[in-house]
């Protein structure tokens, strides 16, 4: 029991510092490494990939949370102390890139002008292979997204 603890734990100390290193090396819009909470993995990660909260500013979270239950189309809606602790999680994680403050904030990563720069060299018949379906659908390109590493280095656009 101890030493699978202590396992868990030295594991969690190894990936935090990795987070660190890798946020060091990163480009803008990826500076927070990758922060975690198990409910946000758990509730934002059921319909798709959990979008880290680095990739959008507070106000851009705080505008979905308050909107779930009427999500893109979807009801993600979830109890008041679920997205209590999530919003809050997003929120201290958030971008915090200068940007342009808008009216209505961005509710789409894919819509902020750092991913169209970021993606403007990703050719349209890529963004329509079926295998890619939705430029929301980050791990279809992004090899590691699912520990939160967008690094160009590990950049594989399905053929
Ligand atoms: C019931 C399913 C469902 C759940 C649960 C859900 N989402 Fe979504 N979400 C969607 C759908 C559908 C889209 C649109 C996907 C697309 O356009 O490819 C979406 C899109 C998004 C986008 C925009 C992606 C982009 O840049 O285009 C964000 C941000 C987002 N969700 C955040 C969240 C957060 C935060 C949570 C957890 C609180 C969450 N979602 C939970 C269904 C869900
Ligand atoms: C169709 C494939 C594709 C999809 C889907 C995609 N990306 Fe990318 N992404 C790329 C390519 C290609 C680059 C540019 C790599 C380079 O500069 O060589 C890139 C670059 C990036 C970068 C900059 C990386 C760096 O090291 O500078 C980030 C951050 C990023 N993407 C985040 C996302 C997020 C978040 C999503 C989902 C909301 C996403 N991407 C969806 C292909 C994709």
């Amino acid at each position: 029991m101890f030493k699978a603890k202590y396992i868990t734990l030295m594991f969690a100390v190894v990936v935090l510092a990795m987070g660190a290193m890798m946020s060091a090396a990163q480009a803008e819009g990826t500076q927070k490494g990758s922060a975690s909470n198990a409910k946000w993995k758990d509730e934002c990660g059921a319909c798709h990939f959990a979008f880290p909260p680095r990739f959008l500013p507070a106000e851009s979270w705080r505008t979905i949370m308050a909107g779930l239950n009427k999500h893109f189309g979807s009801n993600a809606g979830l109890d008041a102390a679920t997205a209590s602790e999530i919003t809050a999680f997003l929120e201290k994680n958030a971008s915090t890139k200068k940007h342009e403050v808008l009216a209505k904030p961005l509710l789409r990563i894919t819509e902020t002008p750092w991913f169209k720069s970021e993606h403007r060299e990703v050719a349209a018949r890529d963004w329509k292979n079926p295998k890619v379906k939705s430029p929301a659908n980050c791990g279809a390109c992004h090899t590691k997204a699912d520990s939160g590493d967008f690094n160009e280095d590990n950049v594989k656009i399905p053929r």
